[in-house]
């Protein structure tokens, strides 16, 4: 246990999960539980950025979240579930470290600049241009070494090892250089085809989904545009059922099958679609029971969070005693 290297990764509660999360994050910090010692962040400060008037959704979206990772099968026995409000340490090192950063850092960061630019310009806080240091304040507090992140999050690992190392530098060595950690992961696009997926959208397949729902957003996903007759030759690229096919099913003859001959014009969108409804209801029976099981025992969706915000606020103080140390702030006393 005390060998193994840490990970820290996390999500912004802004609503329930779906099949996009699993397939660009969970599936793979399922696996990596086993190796690795895990942190899994729920990043409710990080929520207020663009939802700060709209904190009933964060709290209801911590609590979906937990059950949405228990349900796939993150486990807080292995890993830490995290709630980054509950750990106090972070506001402070947030704080510190926005002091060995410099505005061009942010002002760089294109992931951030992007984010801005949609905002509206009244939403722009300045708590929002500063959680890219927040973020890499999640990171540094638990002195991870890994973080396994989709692409569009590498600008913020990138500030992390930055100002890392300018704080080792500093004031004397506390944080790891926190790597990247980009695994075998896919992309879906939305059930609209298009390439955001958002739950405002409906264009989101929910983990939590019945299998009705299921049903009814398979048979209205969009697909190939221009063969609107099962006997017209078909494009497998960039169809969303394919891709959907493609990420849940393996070496699956039929998919193979269902492909040679949309591409032929020798099949209606109907018969594949029901397939992937059973493939992706096959896929969620199991992650359904589980849900329904912690839903039930709600006691231990409780548990989960306070066990693995205790430990991470242990972590967060270990962190903190040594960058207080080092920085020697808050030791004045010896002066006078
Ligand atoms: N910004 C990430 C996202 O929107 C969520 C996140 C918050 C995160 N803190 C993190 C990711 C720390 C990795 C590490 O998806």
């Amino acid at each position: 246990m005390e060998n193994k290297k840490r990970i820290l990764t996390g999500i912004r509660p802004t609503g329930a999960l779906h099949l996009g999360h699993y397939v660009g994050a969970l599936h793979n910090w399922i696996s990596l539980q086993e190796e690795y010692d895990c942190n899994f962040l729920i990043a409710d400060y990080q929520a207020l950025g663009d939802h700060f008037n709209d904190i009933e959704l964060i709290k209801k979206s911590v609590i979906d979240v937990t059950l949405d990772w228990l349900s796939v099968g993150l486990d807080p026995e292995k890993s830490n579930f995290v709630i980054q409000s509950y750990v106090p340490e972070h506001a402070e090192l947030s704080m510190l470290l926005s002091f060995v950063t410099p505005l061009g850092m942010l002002e760089r960061n294109p992931t951030l600049k992007g984010e801005l630019d949609s905002l509206p310009v009244e939403r722009r806080s300045a708590g929002f241009f500063n959680y890219p240091i927040s973020q890499v304040a999640d990171i540094l507090l638990p002195r991870a070494h890994l973080v396994p992140v989709g692409e569009d999050q590498a600008p913020h690992l990138e500030m992390s090892r930055e100002i890392a190392r300018k704080f080792n530098n500093m004031y004397g060595y506390v944080f790891p250089e926190p790597e990247t950690l980009i695994g075998k992961v896919g992309r879906l696009s939305g059930t609209d085809g298009k390439g955001k997926m958002s739950k405002s959208q409906g264009n989101v397949i929910l983990l939590s989904d019945t299998k009705e729902s299921v049903d009814k957003k398979v048979r209205s996903m969009y697909t190939d545009p221009n063969r609107i007759r099962a006997d017209i030759p078909g494009k497998i690229e960039g169809n969303p059922v394919f891709q959907y096919l493609d990420a849940f099913t393996e070496n699956d003859k039929n998919v193979d099958d269902f492909k040679e001959r949309y591409k032929t014009g020798n099949i209606g969108d109907v018969e594949i679609k029901n397939y992937l409804s059973n493939i992706l209801n096959d896929f969620l029976d199991p992650i359904r029971d589980k849900r329904a099981y912690f839903e039930k025992n709600i006691n231990l969706v409780e548990e989960a969070l306070d066990t693995g915000v205790t430990n991470a606020r242990k972590l967060a103080n270990e962190t903190m005693q040594l960058v207080r140390d080092k920085m020697k702030i808050s030791s004045y006393k010896k002066v006078w």
